[in-house]
């Protein structure tokens, strides 16, 4: 509980918190809600109004709010020993327990290695940084160069955002690395290719090849993406497109990152979204739902592949020269097996898939009423409902059109935390979620689409 009360709270917010990814001038008008307390599916804010969290926090609180088993597990931790490193000459018991853990829920990847951070950009700078040092350990240093997806988002380092995909994260901050090149995903709702999904997953993945061939594949040293864009409107590409980027992968020597930060631990329907396509990546970024958002953590694992070429002693080139002081931090890993102990043992990936399905019918039946509803899509708990002007000309509502933050705003009037990226609802409630509540949530959107008509 906070000793401030909640007018004190709404006008400090912004005097010194430099929010991210917001318009400083739309926050001081339009204040944020000011979250104090969640239980289940359900936080509260400082006013007592009381909301089924349809974001999951930000994508991350999986195994739901006010969990006692991750509670408890950190309160012990802390009280045993609160911190201890990772660098040279020292470890810690949780993080050995939790990186065994990993070891095993990964075997059907064949995983073999972790390295530990603290969030899904420091996850996605740990795999692009191991890739470069694989192939110079491998004696093809030359191969640099990292591929990813129009629309992809990996976060806000400067690497992760030189391979994000969207012009927005980026341009502030350019020039950014060298050796980033994205390409054109499968985006079935919007591509100038065709509607149909299997082409068009070939036809992306040929744009894939095309590329490593103009670049030379002795230049390239992975390609990364999303088993399902998140960030840049859960875009779920067509069955094929996964496996393709595998063959691709293999035929020309290139690792395949899998950036698992929302689609890991269970979000997708699958444990892991590459499990849900039926492909086995050479490294895997983890976050988010590895500590269900308790306190921050992020795994990156690599395969036998991977992990081996650090075991032939060649001095100082096999440092692993990446890490931080709180990689392995002993509370967080006591709250990653934790939270990955309630993601398997209540089932949460299978709950995901199930109320997800249910989730998507309801929402398609909102389309048949609401106009601006142009497409509705997604997999498992990570689902969009994308809002247009037209839906013959699917133009989109833009940053400057009140439409789509009216839609959120009223759901939030009325108990329901949504979350918009410019045109898009963006639905990725705790993964304890039941129908009764896709039922309650999908009453409120519909009253928000009749009051706002379009
Ligand atoms: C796929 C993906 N990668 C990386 C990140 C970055 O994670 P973080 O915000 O924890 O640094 C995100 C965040 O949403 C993400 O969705």
């Amino acid at each position: 509980m906070s000793s401030k009360n909640s007018a004190w709270l709404k006008e400090h917010n912004t005097r010194h918190i430099m929010h991210p990814m917001q318009d400083p001038k739309a926050l001081r008008d339009n204040l944020p809600v000011i979250i104090e307390s969640g239980d289940g599916v359900h936080i509260t804010d400082v006013d007592g109004r009381r909301f089924i969290d349809c974001q999951g926090g930000l994508w991350c609180v999986n195994a739901g709010y006010g969990r006692k088993e991750i509670v408890e597990a950190v309160t012990k931790q802390m009280e045993k020993l609160a911190y201890y490193s990772l660098f040279p000459g020292s470890s810690n018991a949780p993080s050995i327990e939790l990186s065994q853990k990993l070891i095993e829920i990964t075997a059907e990847e064949g995983m073999a290695k972790v390295s530990f951070g603290l969030g899904g950009s420091d996850a996605v700078e740990s795999a692009l940084k191991i890739a470069r040092q694989y192939w110079k350990l491998e004696g093809q240093g030359e191969k640099y160069k990292f591929i990813s997806l129009y629309n992809g988002y990996h976060g806000l380092n400067f690497g992760g955002m030189s391979a994000c995909g969207g012009i927005a994260w980026r341009s502030s901050y350019e020039p950014l690395m060298p050796g980033f090149i994205q390409v054109e995903g499968p985006h079935l709702y919007r591509n100038p290719f065709t509607n149909d999904p299997e082409e068009l997953a070939e036809i992306c993945a040929q744009i894939m090849e095309r590329q490593i061939e103009i670049q030379g594949a002795h230049t390239v040293a992975a390609i990364i993406a999303e088993p399902i864009q998140g960030a840049g409107g859960v875009i779920v590409p067509p069955a094929s497109y996964w496996p393709r980027l595998r063959q691709i992968a293999d035929k020309y020597n290139v690792l395949l990152i899998a950036d698992e930060v929302i689609t890991g631990l269970g979000r997708s329907g699958s444990l892991f979204g590459s499990r849900g396509w039926g492909v086995k990546p050479d490294i895997m970024c983890l976050a988010k739902g590895i500590s269900s958002g308790y306190v921050p953590l992020s795994a990156t694992l690599v395969n036998a592949r991977v992990a081996k070429a650090w075991e032939n002693d060649a001095g100082f080139t096999s440092v692993y020269m990446h890490g931080y002081t709180y990689s392995g931090h002993p509370v967080s890993c006591a709250a990653g097996l934790a939270a990955i102990d309630l993601v398997l043992k209540e089932n949460l990936a299978e709950n995901a898939h199930v109320v997800g399905d249910y989730f998507k019918q309801r929402l398609l039946e909102l389309k048949d009423k609401h106009r601006a509803i142009g497409d509705v899509r997604g997999k498992g708990l990570m689902i969009a409902v994308e809002l247009v002007k037209d839906r013959t000309t699917k133009e989109p509502f833009g940053p400057e059109d009140a439409f789509p933050n009216a839609i959120s705003e009223s759901c939030v009037n009325n108990g329901v935390m949504v979350r918009t990226i410019v045109n898009k609802l963006i639905i990725s409630p705790p993964l304890t979620f039941t129908k009764d509540h896709v039922d309650e949530v999908v009453s409120v959107l519909d009253q928000a689409f009749t009051l706002n008509r379009w």
